[in-house]
């Protein structure tokens, strides 16, 4: 058994466990990070892309921005279609110049453990079996397996940050949180491919036959999506069935064509909602999807995780430097009033622009005239434009 020490542990090296070692480093607090896999895998997990202007902010403030900077895409509009037409929502007009940047998340991630590997943070690929203890003491424990090796961590905080299927939520007494949860019967099959994406910004398509997106990841990277049914498996959707699909479901009335590329990569995701409440027992912090899960529709899971770890980080920092736990007692609260608004969000384009199997005509017609809505109406543009780049005071 090796035993260690550091203030903070942090379980997770997704963006909200990189992103808070990296903050807790500029503050000179120590910590140690502890992740299931290994590097290459944690480099290559294809996930979100899009960061909002609050999530371009925090990175660029925390030093680790520079290549987003140079290699990211920022979009100052995103389209709607419906019907066969196109209509641009145009968020920086409708924000006072705020935008999103598309930029994948392993890009994001890429960067921290970087920025981490720089300084020689202890960075901790390849532990098992991650076992929380004396969570509402002053010295938490928390122990793990790496190479055959039993490990302890004493320290002073925990930060879970260990995406949905958290072990570290596990360790907390069901008594002690209440869960709010909503499973969507789809799921979104996603294809990476290695062609230029066929215009310059992210399309959200309502379509009989289910929702189509269109993002990208470079000039040269295109990233796709078809709504497809929650127990499909990827057999069934060999590439020529998914470009079908993307050509029918992206088509418009003016003759525009879909580029077509050799499948880099293709997955699928199911869709929910989850939070529980509060964020945090005794002396240990959840973060990011460990605590929240949002369906993708809205493109909100990484840039709430990087909130969420803000808010931790900086309260944990005043904790050291002054001893006022009053912003950790406050953490749950804080974080708890933008996530909401992100699952209404979420929900809220989940819901406008899926076919949900069963559904009636009426239920069609209702989604089109919301979307005839917020494409004419400046009000309700505005009201999609502020809640998709991020709104800071929620
Ligand atoms: P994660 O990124 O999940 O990171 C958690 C980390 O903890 C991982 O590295 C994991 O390996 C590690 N870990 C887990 N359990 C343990 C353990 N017991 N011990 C040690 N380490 C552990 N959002 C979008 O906006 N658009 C998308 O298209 C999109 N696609 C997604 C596709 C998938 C398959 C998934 C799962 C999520 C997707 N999301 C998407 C959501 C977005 O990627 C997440 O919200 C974001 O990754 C949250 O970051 P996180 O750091 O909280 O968690
Ligand atoms: C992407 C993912 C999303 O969930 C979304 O809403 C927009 C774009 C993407 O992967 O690029």
């Amino acid at each position: 058994m090796t035993r260690l020490q550091t203030q903070v542990t942090i379980v997770g090296a997704g963006p909200a466990g990189l992103t808070l070692a990296h903050i807790l480093h500029r503050h000179g607090i120590e910590s140690i990070l502890i992740e299931r896999r290994d590097r290459e895998y944690v480099e290559r997990r294809l996930r979100a892309g899009v960061l909002e202007q609050g999530s371009v902010d925090l990175l660029r403030a925390i030093g680790v921005g520079e290549r987003m900077d140079r290699e990211g895409l920022v979009h100052h509009g995103v389209h709607l279609q419906f019907e066969g037409e196109r209509h641009r929502i145009a968020l920086s007009d409708l924000t006072g110049g705020r935008a999103i940047t598309v930029y994948g998340q392993h890009e994001v991630v890429k960067d921290l453990v970087a920025a981490q590997v720089g300084y020689g943070g202890a960075l901790m690929f390849d532990c098992d079996g991650v076992h929380l203890r004396d969570l509402t003491t002053e010295h938490p424990v928390v122990r793990f397996n790496r190479g055959g090796v039993e490990q302890e961590v004493q320290c002073d905080f925990i930060a879970g940050c260990d995406g949905s299927h958290s072990a570290c939520r596990s360790a907390i007494p069901a008594a002690q949180f209440t869960t709010w949860e909503r499973k969507y019967p789809f799921s979104w099959l996603g294809i990476l491919a290695a062609v230029p994406p066929s215009l310059d910004e992210i399309v959200y398509a309502w379509h009989e036959r289910g929702f189509a997106l269109h993002s990208m990841r470079t000039p040269q990277v295109t990233r796709l999506y078809v709504q497809c049914h929650p127990d499909d498996k990827l057999e069934a959707w060999p590439d020529q069935r998914v470009w079908e699909e993307l050509k029918v479901r992206l088509a418009t009335a003016d003759g525009w064509s879909l580029n077509e590329g050799p499948v880099l990569e293709k997955s699928i995701t199911a869709m929910r909602s989850f939070v529980m409440e509060p964020m945090q027992h005794g002396r240990l912090y959840l973060a990011g999807d460990a605590a929240h899960v949002v369906p993708p529709t809205g493109a909100k899971g990484m840039n709430l995780a990087l909130a969420d770890v803000r808010v931790l980080g900086d309260a944990l920092a005043r904790w050291y430097r002054t001893g006022d736990s009053a912003p950790l007692e406050r953490y749950s609260s804080s974080c708890l009033r933008r996530v909401w608004r992100a699952e209404h969000f979420s929900w809220w384009m989940t819901s406008m622009l899926h076919r949900f199997p069963g559904e009636d005509p009426f239920q069609a017609k209702l989604q089109l005239a919301q979307l005839r809505y917020v494409c004419t109406s400046v009000a309700a543009a505005t009201s999609m434009a502020e809640n998709y780049v991020g709104l800071d005071d929620v």
